[in-house]
Protein backbone atom coordinates (compact mmCIF):
# COMPACT_ATOMS: atom_id res chain seq x y z
CA UNK A 1 0.00 0.00 0.00
CA UNK A 2 1.35 3.31 -0.91
CA UNK A 3 2.50 5.54 1.69
CA UNK A 4 2.62 9.25 1.97
CA UNK A 5 3.99 12.37 3.23
CA UNK A 6 3.39 15.85 3.48
CA UNK A 7 5.96 18.72 4.65
CA UNK A 8 5.21 22.66 5.53
CA UNK A 9 7.80 24.62 5.18
CA UNK A 10 8.74 27.61 6.79
CA UNK A 11 11.39 30.19 6.24
CA UNK A 12 14.18 30.82 3.24
CA UNK A 13 14.97 29.38 0.52
CA UNK A 14 17.43 27.44 2.12
CA UNK A 15 14.45 25.95 3.94
CA UNK A 16 13.16 25.40 1.13
CA UNK A 17 15.92 23.57 -0.50
CA UNK A 18 15.85 21.66 3.03
CA UNK A 19 12.58 20.76 2.58
CA UNK A 20 13.53 18.78 -0.90
CA UNK A 21 16.03 17.03 1.27
CA UNK A 22 13.71 15.73 3.68
CA UNK A 23 11.19 14.51 0.62
CA UNK A 24 14.50 12.88 -1.08
CA UNK A 25 14.90 10.62 2.40
CA UNK A 26 10.90 10.41 2.62
CA UNK A 27 10.96 9.08 -1.42
CA UNK A 28 13.82 6.57 -0.55
CA UNK A 29 11.80 5.23 2.78
CA UNK A 30 8.90 4.66 -0.06
CA UNK A 31 6.79 7.70 0.55
CA UNK A 32 4.97 9.41 -1.96
CA UNK A 33 3.81 13.45 -1.47
CA UNK A 34 0.42 14.11 -0.90
CA UNK A 35 -1.35 17.47 -1.22
CA UNK A 36 -3.39 17.58 2.15
CA UNK A 37 -1.95 16.74 5.49
CA UNK A 38 -5.12 14.35 6.02
CA UNK A 39 -3.49 12.12 4.29
CA UNK A 40 -0.16 11.33 4.62
CA UNK A 41 1.33 9.22 7.24
CA UNK A 42 4.22 11.35 7.82
CA UNK A 43 3.63 15.05 8.55
CA UNK A 44 6.99 16.89 8.61
CA UNK A 45 7.66 20.49 9.79
CA UNK A 46 10.25 22.30 8.36
CA UNK A 47 10.57 25.07 10.76
CA UNK A 48 11.68 28.66 10.87
CA UNK A 49 12.90 31.27 13.95
CA UNK A 50 14.11 34.48 11.96
CA UNK A 51 10.98 36.28 13.61
CA UNK A 52 8.55 35.79 16.40
CA UNK A 53 5.65 35.48 13.90
CA UNK A 54 7.54 32.68 12.06
CA UNK A 55 7.98 30.60 15.09
CA UNK A 56 4.21 31.46 16.06
CA UNK A 57 2.86 30.08 12.96
CA UNK A 58 4.53 26.56 12.81
CA UNK A 59 3.61 26.42 16.41
CA UNK A 60 0.34 26.83 15.59
CA UNK A 61 0.01 24.67 12.74
CA UNK A 62 2.23 21.55 14.54
CA UNK A 63 -1.22 22.38 17.79
CA UNK A 64 -3.73 21.88 14.95
CA UNK A 65 -2.27 18.14 14.03
CA UNK A 66 -3.47 17.20 17.00
CA UNK A 67 -6.99 16.03 16.85
CA UNK A 68 -5.74 14.34 13.47
CA UNK A 69 -2.95 12.72 15.13
CA UNK A 70 -5.89 11.01 18.01
CA UNK A 71 -7.57 9.62 15.36
CA UNK A 72 -4.50 8.70 13.02
CA UNK A 73 -2.45 7.32 15.73
CA UNK A 74 0.22 5.56 13.12
CA UNK A 75 0.77 8.79 11.66
CA UNK A 76 4.31 10.25 12.40
CA UNK A 77 4.22 13.59 13.29
CA UNK A 78 8.23 15.22 12.75
CA UNK A 79 9.38 18.74 13.46
CA UNK A 80 12.98 19.80 12.08
CA UNK A 81 14.44 23.05 10.84
CA UNK A 82 15.55 26.16 12.47
CA UNK A 83 13.07 26.15 15.15
CA UNK A 84 14.02 23.19 17.25
CA UNK A 85 17.99 23.96 17.06
CA UNK A 86 17.56 27.38 19.34
CA UNK A 87 18.13 27.26 22.99
CA UNK A 88 15.35 25.25 24.81
CA UNK A 89 13.28 25.29 21.90
CA UNK A 90 13.00 21.31 21.26
CA UNK A 91 12.24 20.35 25.26
CA UNK A 92 9.66 23.34 24.63
CA UNK A 93 8.16 21.67 21.90
CA UNK A 94 7.96 18.28 23.52
CA UNK A 95 6.31 19.56 26.35
CA UNK A 96 3.80 21.18 24.47
CA UNK A 97 2.72 18.71 21.87
CA UNK A 98 4.09 15.47 23.57
CA UNK A 99 2.37 13.65 20.42
CA UNK A 100 5.13 15.07 18.13
CA UNK A 101 6.75 11.99 17.40
CA UNK A 102 10.24 12.82 16.01
CA UNK A 103 12.17 16.23 16.53
CA UNK A 104 15.42 16.91 14.57
CA UNK A 105 18.25 19.71 14.65
CA UNK A 106 19.34 21.78 11.22
CA UNK A 107 22.48 19.16 11.24
CA UNK A 108 20.39 16.06 11.69
CA UNK A 109 18.73 16.01 8.33
CA UNK A 110 21.86 13.34 6.96
CA UNK A 111 19.65 11.07 9.91
CA UNK A 112 16.81 12.02 9.47
CA UNK A 113 15.87 8.18 8.15
CA UNK A 114 17.70 6.63 10.77
CA UNK A 115 15.39 9.07 13.31
CA UNK A 116 12.18 7.57 11.17
CA UNK A 117 13.41 3.82 11.66
CA UNK A 118 14.29 4.55 15.31
CA UNK A 119 10.47 5.86 15.61
CA UNK A 120 8.77 3.08 14.12
CA UNK A 121 10.76 0.93 16.22
CA UNK A 122 9.29 2.26 19.52
CA UNK A 123 6.94 4.18 21.34
CA UNK A 124 9.01 7.01 22.85
CA UNK A 125 9.56 10.70 21.05
CA UNK A 126 13.10 10.57 19.54
CA UNK A 127 14.49 13.69 19.93
CA UNK A 128 18.23 14.32 18.37
CA UNK A 129 19.32 18.10 18.05
CA UNK A 130 23.04 17.74 17.32
CA UNK A 131 25.45 21.12 17.69
CA UNK A 132 25.21 22.69 14.41
CA UNK A 133 29.01 23.54 13.87
CA UNK A 134 31.15 21.20 11.83
CA UNK A 135 30.41 18.98 8.79
CA UNK A 136 29.15 19.64 5.20
CA UNK A 137 27.49 16.23 4.32
CA UNK A 138 27.76 15.65 0.60
CA UNK A 139 26.04 12.98 -1.76
CA UNK A 140 22.24 14.35 -0.27
CA UNK A 141 19.90 13.39 -3.30
CA UNK A 142 16.69 16.15 -2.98
CA UNK A 143 13.70 15.16 -4.46
CA UNK A 144 13.86 18.32 -6.70
CA UNK A 145 10.17 20.09 -6.71
CA UNK A 146 11.04 23.60 -8.73
CA UNK A 147 12.17 22.37 -12.14
CA UNK A 148 13.23 24.19 -13.69
CA UNK A 149 14.80 25.84 -10.85
CA UNK A 150 17.38 24.10 -8.98
CA UNK A 151 19.22 25.08 -5.99
CA UNK A 152 22.30 24.61 -4.41
CA UNK A 153 23.94 25.41 -1.10
CA UNK A 154 27.59 26.28 -1.31
CA UNK A 155 28.28 27.42 2.09
CA UNK A 156 26.31 26.67 5.74
CA UNK A 157 25.80 28.77 8.89
CA UNK A 158 27.53 31.97 9.31
CA UNK A 159 29.64 33.76 11.52
CA UNK A 160 28.79 37.55 10.98
CA UNK A 161 26.49 37.89 13.99
CA UNK A 162 24.38 40.40 13.22
CA UNK A 163 23.06 41.54 16.46
CA UNK A 164 19.60 41.03 16.01
CA UNK A 165 20.09 37.87 13.91
CA UNK A 166 19.63 34.41 15.07
CA UNK A 167 20.65 32.55 12.64
CA UNK A 168 24.63 32.01 13.61
CA UNK A 169 22.83 30.59 16.78
CA UNK A 170 20.78 27.76 14.83
CA UNK A 171 22.71 27.38 11.71
CA UNK A 172 26.50 27.52 13.09
CA UNK A 173 29.52 28.98 11.86
CA UNK A 174 30.38 29.17 7.90
CA UNK A 175 31.27 26.44 6.69
CA UNK A 176 31.80 26.14 2.29
CA UNK A 177 31.04 22.54 0.43
CA UNK A 178 34.16 21.99 -2.14
CA UNK A 179 33.78 23.70 -5.28
CA UNK A 180 34.29 20.69 -6.94
CA UNK A 181 31.56 18.95 -5.62
CA UNK A 182 29.11 22.34 -6.28
CA UNK A 183 30.45 22.30 -10.17
CA UNK A 184 29.61 18.56 -10.55
CA UNK A 185 26.20 19.42 -8.64
CA UNK A 186 25.47 22.10 -11.56
CA UNK A 187 26.70 19.80 -14.22
CA UNK A 188 24.53 17.14 -13.29
CA UNK A 189 21.39 19.35 -13.14
CA UNK A 190 22.17 21.13 -16.17
CA UNK A 191 22.13 17.53 -18.11
CA UNK A 192 19.09 16.76 -16.46
CA UNK A 193 17.70 19.91 -18.16
CA UNK A 194 17.60 22.06 -15.56
CA UNK A 195 17.16 25.60 -16.57
CA UNK A 196 18.02 28.11 -13.88
CA UNK A 197 20.77 27.25 -10.87
CA UNK A 198 20.81 29.19 -7.78
CA UNK A 199 23.69 28.91 -5.62
CA UNK A 200 22.59 29.66 -1.74
CA UNK A 201 24.78 30.60 1.14
CA UNK A 202 23.78 33.19 4.12
CA UNK A 203 26.65 35.35 2.57
CA UNK A 204 27.93 33.60 -0.73
CA UNK A 205 30.48 35.80 -1.31
CA UNK A 206 32.54 34.69 1.87
CA UNK A 207 32.85 31.14 -0.21
CA UNK A 208 35.53 28.88 0.70
CA UNK A 209 36.89 31.90 3.01
CA UNK A 210 40.13 31.06 5.20
CA UNK A 211 40.77 27.54 2.64
CA UNK A 212 42.60 26.75 -0.36
CA UNK A 213 39.45 26.39 -2.50
CA UNK A 214 38.99 29.07 -5.46
CA UNK A 215 37.02 32.57 -4.36
CA UNK A 216 33.06 32.82 -4.86
CA UNK A 217 33.68 34.95 -8.37
CA UNK A 218 35.76 32.66 -9.53
CA UNK A 219 33.39 29.58 -8.75
CA UNK A 220 30.77 31.77 -10.41
CA UNK A 221 33.09 31.79 -13.32
CA UNK A 222 33.68 28.33 -13.82
CA UNK A 223 29.49 27.25 -13.48
CA UNK A 224 28.77 30.16 -15.82
CA UNK A 225 31.18 28.36 -18.00
CA UNK A 226 29.71 24.71 -18.24
CA UNK A 227 27.75 24.16 -21.96
CA UNK A 228 24.24 24.59 -22.26
CA UNK A 229 21.97 27.22 -22.06
CA UNK A 230 20.66 28.02 -18.24
CA UNK A 231 20.70 30.68 -15.74
CA UNK A 232 23.09 31.50 -12.81
CA UNK A 233 21.99 32.74 -9.52
CA UNK A 234 23.08 33.57 -6.70
CA UNK A 235 21.95 35.02 -2.73
CA UNK A 236 22.44 36.02 -0.28
CA UNK A 237 25.35 38.96 -1.19
CA UNK A 238 26.62 40.72 2.06
CA UNK A 239 27.63 44.19 1.28
CA UNK A 240 30.62 44.50 3.07
CA UNK A 241 32.09 40.78 0.89
CA UNK A 242 30.65 42.46 -1.90
CA UNK A 243 33.64 43.05 -4.36
CA UNK A 244 34.56 44.29 -7.93
CA UNK A 245 35.90 41.33 -8.97
CA UNK A 246 32.34 40.12 -8.57
CA UNK A 247 30.75 43.00 -10.43
CA UNK A 248 33.29 42.35 -13.72
CA UNK A 249 32.05 38.92 -13.59
CA UNK A 250 28.35 39.20 -13.97
CA UNK A 251 28.99 41.73 -16.55
CA UNK A 252 31.55 39.15 -18.27
CA UNK A 253 28.92 36.19 -17.95
CA UNK A 254 25.71 36.13 -20.01
CA UNK A 255 25.00 33.43 -18.39
CA UNK A 256 25.00 35.01 -14.73
CA UNK A 257 22.02 37.12 -14.25
CA UNK A 258 21.85 40.87 -13.93
CA UNK A 259 20.36 40.54 -10.61
CA UNK A 260 21.40 40.98 -7.04
CA UNK A 261 19.77 40.75 -3.86
CA UNK A 262 22.28 42.93 -1.46
CA UNK A 263 20.22 43.79 1.74
CA UNK A 264 21.27 46.84 3.03
CA UNK A 265 18.73 46.44 6.54
CA UNK A 266 18.96 49.80 7.37
CA UNK A 267 20.11 53.38 5.79
CA UNK A 268 21.51 54.44 8.92
CA UNK A 269 25.09 54.72 9.57
CA UNK A 270 24.22 54.48 13.98
CA UNK A 271 21.57 51.88 13.48
CA UNK A 272 24.30 50.12 11.00
CA UNK A 273 26.53 50.07 13.56
CA UNK A 274 24.52 48.72 16.11
CA UNK A 275 23.44 46.04 13.77
CA UNK A 276 27.14 45.17 13.31
CA UNK A 277 26.61 45.08 9.97
CA UNK A 278 30.22 46.38 9.50
CA UNK A 279 29.65 48.98 6.48
CA UNK A 280 27.67 52.74 6.59
CA UNK A 281 25.22 53.62 4.12
CA UNK A 282 28.08 55.74 1.74
CA UNK A 283 29.84 52.34 2.31
CA UNK A 284 25.98 50.42 0.73
CA UNK A 285 26.12 53.46 -2.00
CA UNK A 286 29.55 52.81 -3.29
CA UNK A 287 28.77 49.31 -3.91
CA UNK A 288 25.99 49.92 -5.55
CA UNK A 289 27.53 52.58 -7.74
CA UNK A 290 30.45 50.17 -8.37
CA UNK A 291 27.86 47.41 -9.26
CA UNK A 292 26.17 49.64 -11.69
CA UNK A 293 29.17 50.59 -13.57
CA UNK A 294 29.70 47.08 -14.80
CA UNK A 295 26.31 46.25 -14.87
CA UNK A 296 24.29 49.17 -15.72
CA UNK A 297 20.77 47.25 -16.17
CA UNK A 298 21.08 45.27 -12.74
CA UNK A 299 18.36 44.68 -10.75
CA UNK A 300 18.81 45.24 -7.15
CA UNK A 301 16.41 43.76 -4.22
CA UNK A 302 17.10 44.34 -0.49
CA UNK A 303 15.74 43.56 2.88
CA UNK A 304 15.08 46.14 5.24
CA UNK A 305 14.37 46.15 9.20
CA UNK A 306 12.36 48.80 10.70
CA UNK A 307 12.38 49.41 14.68
CA UNK A 308 15.36 47.97 15.31
CA UNK A 309 16.27 49.20 19.17
CA UNK A 310 16.87 52.63 19.16
CA UNK A 311 15.86 53.69 16.09
CA UNK A 312 14.91 57.54 15.97
CA UNK A 313 12.43 59.13 13.78
CA UNK A 314 15.96 60.79 11.89
CA UNK A 315 17.00 57.19 11.22
CA UNK A 316 14.32 55.94 9.50
CA UNK A 317 14.12 59.50 7.45
CA UNK A 318 17.74 57.77 6.56
CA UNK A 319 16.59 54.24 5.44
CA UNK A 320 13.95 56.24 2.95
CA UNK A 321 16.35 57.94 2.07
CA UNK A 322 19.02 55.18 0.94
CA UNK A 323 15.96 53.09 -0.79
CA UNK A 324 14.85 56.74 -2.97
CA UNK A 325 18.94 56.94 -4.12
CA UNK A 326 19.23 53.69 -4.84
CA UNK A 327 16.15 52.38 -6.28
CA UNK A 328 15.26 48.96 -5.45
CA UNK A 329 13.04 46.48 -8.04
CA UNK A 330 11.34 45.25 -4.72
CA UNK A 331 12.41 44.80 -1.10
CA UNK A 332 11.44 43.02 1.66
CA UNK A 333 10.46 44.92 4.52
CA UNK A 334 10.34 43.63 8.34
CA UNK A 335 9.55 44.60 11.70
CA UNK A 336 12.20 44.15 13.81
CA UNK A 337 11.63 41.04 15.96
CA UNK A 338 13.33 40.54 18.95
CA UNK A 339 15.33 37.03 19.44
CA UNK A 340 16.39 35.63 22.43
CA UNK A 341 19.81 35.07 23.12
CA UNK A 342 20.75 37.93 20.07
CA UNK A 343 22.59 40.64 21.38
CA UNK A 344 19.82 43.25 19.93
CA UNK A 345 17.82 41.35 22.28
CA UNK A 346 19.47 42.96 25.32
CA UNK A 347 19.22 46.39 24.11
CA UNK A 348 17.04 49.29 25.89
CA UNK A 349 15.14 51.49 23.79
CA UNK A 350 12.73 48.87 22.16
CA UNK A 351 11.09 50.62 19.61
CA UNK A 352 7.24 50.79 20.32
CA UNK A 353 4.61 48.62 18.38
CA UNK A 354 2.73 51.38 16.85
CA UNK A 355 6.09 53.43 16.00
CA UNK A 356 7.28 50.19 13.76
CA UNK A 357 3.75 49.78 12.26
CA UNK A 358 3.85 53.51 10.97
CA UNK A 359 6.96 53.07 9.71
CA UNK A 360 6.80 50.03 7.99
CA UNK A 361 3.16 51.42 6.15
CA UNK A 362 5.90 54.18 4.66
CA UNK A 363 8.63 51.90 3.78
CA UNK A 364 6.27 49.67 1.88
CA UNK A 365 4.42 52.35 0.11
CA UNK A 366 7.51 53.69 -0.31
CA UNK A 367 8.79 50.44 -2.21
CA UNK A 368 5.74 49.81 -3.87
CA UNK A 369 6.30 53.54 -5.72
CA UNK A 370 9.27 52.23 -6.94
CA UNK A 371 8.43 48.37 -7.72
CA UNK A 372 5.48 49.91 -9.80
CA UNK A 373 7.71 53.06 -11.68
CA UNK A 374 10.27 50.08 -12.70
CA UNK A 375 7.52 47.90 -13.83
CA UNK A 376 5.72 50.54 -15.87
CA UNK A 377 9.11 50.84 -17.56
CA UNK A 378 9.39 47.15 -19.37
CA UNK A 379 6.09 47.89 -21.06
CA UNK A 380 6.17 47.89 -24.85
CA UNK A 381 10.01 46.19 -24.49
CA UNK A 382 10.61 42.51 -25.10
CA UNK A 383 12.20 40.14 -22.24
CA UNK A 384 13.53 36.83 -22.40
CA UNK A 385 11.28 34.47 -20.23
CA UNK A 386 11.73 31.22 -18.55
CA UNK A 387 8.56 29.54 -18.67
CA UNK A 388 7.91 28.68 -14.55
CA UNK A 389 4.88 26.92 -14.11
CA UNK A 390 1.20 27.41 -15.59
CA UNK A 391 -0.74 29.40 -12.97
CA UNK A 392 -4.57 27.51 -12.75
CA UNK A 393 -6.59 30.53 -11.48
CA UNK A 394 -5.53 33.25 -13.96
CA UNK A 395 -5.08 30.47 -16.78
CA UNK A 396 -1.30 31.82 -17.51
CA UNK A 397 2.06 30.50 -17.82
CA UNK A 398 4.17 32.24 -15.92
CA UNK A 399 7.95 33.05 -15.79
CA UNK A 400 10.90 35.48 -14.80
CA UNK A 401 13.26 37.61 -16.86
CA UNK A 402 16.59 37.63 -15.92
CA UNK A 403 16.22 40.45 -13.32
CA UNK A 404 13.48 38.46 -11.66
CA UNK A 405 10.24 40.33 -12.42
CA UNK A 406 7.67 38.27 -12.71
CA UNK A 407 5.60 37.91 -16.37
CA UNK A 408 2.45 36.16 -17.09
CA UNK A 409 1.62 35.43 -20.90
CA UNK A 410 -0.54 32.71 -22.45
CA UNK A 411 0.53 29.62 -24.39
CA UNK A 412 -1.20 27.23 -26.30
CA UNK A 413 1.21 24.22 -25.43
CA UNK A 414 2.83 23.61 -22.22
CA UNK A 415 6.16 25.31 -21.94
CA UNK A 416 7.28 24.92 -19.05
CA UNK A 417 11.19 24.74 -18.26
CA UNK A 418 11.35 26.44 -21.57
CA UNK A 419 13.01 30.14 -22.79
CA UNK A 420 10.47 32.41 -24.37
CA UNK A 421 10.49 35.76 -25.67
CA UNK A 422 7.51 38.08 -24.24
CA UNK A 423 6.33 41.49 -24.93
CA UNK A 424 5.27 43.30 -22.11
CA UNK A 425 1.43 45.01 -22.77
CA UNK A 426 0.96 45.83 -19.01
CA UNK A 427 2.52 45.91 -15.50
CA UNK A 428 0.50 45.55 -12.41
CA UNK A 429 2.70 46.64 -9.36
CA UNK A 430 5.28 43.97 -9.33
CA UNK A 431 4.13 41.64 -12.24
CA UNK A 432 4.00 42.30 -15.54
CA UNK A 433 0.96 41.01 -18.57
CA UNK A 434 2.74 40.06 -21.98
CA UNK A 435 2.14 38.20 -24.93
CA UNK A 436 4.89 35.71 -26.70
CA UNK A 437 6.28 37.16 -29.67
CA UNK A 438 9.37 35.66 -32.38
CA UNK A 439 11.50 38.61 -32.25
CA UNK A 440 13.39 40.32 -30.03
CA UNK A 441 13.24 44.38 -29.71
N1 LIG B 1 22.01 36.14 5.36
C1 LIG B 1 21.11 37.06 4.84
C2 LIG B 1 19.77 37.16 5.53
C3 LIG B 1 19.09 36.01 6.11
S1 LIG B 1 17.71 36.38 7.08
C4 LIG B 1 21.76 38.42 4.91
O1 LIG B 1 22.55 38.70 5.75
O2 LIG B 1 21.37 39.24 4.13
C5 LIG B 1 16.69 37.30 5.96
C6 LIG B 1 16.33 38.67 6.44
O3 LIG B 1 15.53 38.60 7.61
C7 LIG B 1 17.48 39.54 6.85
O4 LIG B 1 18.12 40.12 5.77
C8 LIG B 1 16.81 40.57 7.73
O5 LIG B 1 16.34 41.66 6.98
C9 LIG B 1 15.62 39.83 8.29
N2 LIG B 1 15.78 39.55 9.72
C10 LIG B 1 16.70 38.78 10.31
N3 LIG B 1 16.55 38.80 11.66
C11 LIG B 1 15.49 39.61 11.91
C12 LIG B 1 14.86 40.04 13.10
N4 LIG B 1 15.27 39.66 14.29
N5 LIG B 1 13.79 40.88 12.97
C13 LIG B 1 13.36 41.28 11.76
N6 LIG B 1 13.93 40.91 10.62
C14 LIG B 1 14.99 40.09 10.68
FE1 LIG C 1 21.87 36.88 9.91
FE2 LIG C 1 23.64 38.72 9.39
FE3 LIG C 1 24.26 36.18 9.03
FE4 LIG C 1 22.55 37.33 7.41
S1 LIG C 1 24.70 37.88 7.62
S2 LIG C 1 22.32 35.35 8.37
S3 LIG C 1 21.48 38.74 8.76
S4 LIG C 1 23.84 37.17 10.98
FE1 LIG D 1 16.17 30.43 7.06
FE2 LIG D 1 14.51 30.95 8.99
FE3 LIG D 1 16.51 29.38 9.42
S1 LIG D 1 15.20 32.37 7.49
S2 LIG D 1 18.12 29.98 8.03
S3 LIG D 1 14.82 29.03 8.02
S4 LIG D 1 15.75 30.88 10.83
Amino acid sequence: MAKYYHITTYGCQMNVHESEKIAGVLTELGYEACENIEDCDIAVFNTCCIRENAENHAFGNIGMLKKLKAKKRDMIIAVGGCLTQQMGKAEDLHGKFPYVDIIFGTHNLGNLKQLILKKQARKKAVIEIEDCDGKVTEGEKPFRTSYPNAWINITYGCNNFCSYCIVPYVRGRERSRRSENIIAEAKQLISEGYKEITLLGQNVNSFANGTDDISFPELLRQIANIDGKFRLRFMTSHPKDFSEELAKIIAENPKICHAVHLPAQSGSDAILKAMNRKYTSGDYLKKVEILKKYVPDCALTTDLIVGFPGETDEDFKDTLNLVKKVGFSSAFTFVYSKREGTVAAKMENQVPEEVSKTRIMELISLVNSQTREQSAKYVGKTVEVLCEDYDKKKNLYLGRDEHGRMVYFESEKDISGEFVNVRINSANGVSLMGEITNGKE
